[in-house]
């Protein structure tokens, strides 16, 4: 596990940027991962930025969402498939049906999990996944206490999370208790995680994280078994890491052909 830490979010959208970027540039047809949330706003900004400019392409890119609310209709702006279709698409060239989610309105649950799960893998899997936190140490929506080899199922939210994520609702009464995400075991197959985290709200399940025990406890303690983790975090959201020194030491000290 690889931790940056930078002076401000937008250095760490930009980071994470430049890493899609370069993958995309070195294969065309690669297949990301994608999180919702408000952590990677900055880093859709910058890839559709970066797009105006020329400077990459998604006409060949796949796209594949982490988590989905059971029951919002289409259309309905929280829709996580309508955020990343505002967020992220509208600015960049991603083919017709080359993004897809789990299916949150399915009559059959179950199935449209596991219907998840094959396209994925027909894909030939994940490539790079953006993540983000939630304050409960969670990622995609594998609240504390998911299984570390779960896959793509139901899972039911935290008081914590639907509170946390009323803010992008008009009442906290609102957010669905119901999601459909990816599962831990799903999430550690992608080939890279990039995992954003900003601001002193995520300072406590950053160093669970990185620094705390393997648990399922802190869903996003599990990275630390996957061999290809880049943890790119604010001064905010570091600063409970008592390992930060060391971490800068080693950026700073990075040979720059490495990448991340
Ligand atoms: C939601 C999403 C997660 C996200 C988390 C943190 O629960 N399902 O993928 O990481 O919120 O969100 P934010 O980035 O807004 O703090």
């Amino acid at each position: 596990m690889e931790v940056v830490i930078l002076p401000t979010g937008q250095q760490v959208a930009e980071l994470a940027a430049a890493a899609v970027v370069g993958l995309v540039q070195r294969k065309a047809d690669a297949v990301l991962g994608l999180a919702t949330g408000s952590s990677p706003l900055g880093v859709y900004r910058e890839l559709a930025s970066l797009h105006d400019a020329g400077r990459v392409s998604f006409g060949h890119a796949r796209g594949f969402l982490l988590d989905e609310y059971v029951g919002l209709p289409d259309g309905h702006p929280q829709q996580y498939r309508s955020v990343i279709r505002r967020e992220l698409e509208s600015g960049v060239d991603f083919g017709p049906a080359a993004v897809v989610g789990p299916d949150g309105l399915a009559d059959d649950l179950p199935t449209a999990c596991a219907d998840f799960e094959r396209a994925i893998a027909a894909a030939g899997g994940v490539d790079l996944q953006l993540l983000g936190i939630g304050s409960d140490g969670h990622i995609a929506f594998n609240e504390p206490g998911s299984s570390l080899v779960s896959r793509t199922r139901v899972k039911t939210l935290t008081a914590q999370t639907r509170a946390d994520n009323a803010r992008f609702f008009d009442s906290p009464a609102e957010v669905p208790r119901h999601v459909l995400t990816q599962g831990l075991g799903t999430i550690g197959q992608a080939r890279h995680l990039v995992l954003l985290a900003t601001g002193p709200g995520k300072a406590a399940a950053v160093r669970e994280m990185v620094e705390g025990p393997v648990s399922a406890a802190c869903p996003a303690s599990v990275l630390q078994l996957h061999a290809h983790v880049s943890v790119l975090v604010d001064e905010a959201a570091a600063r409970q890491l008592s390992l930060a020194d060391y971490y800068r030491e080693a950026y700073a000290g990075k040979p720059a052909w490495q990448g991340l």
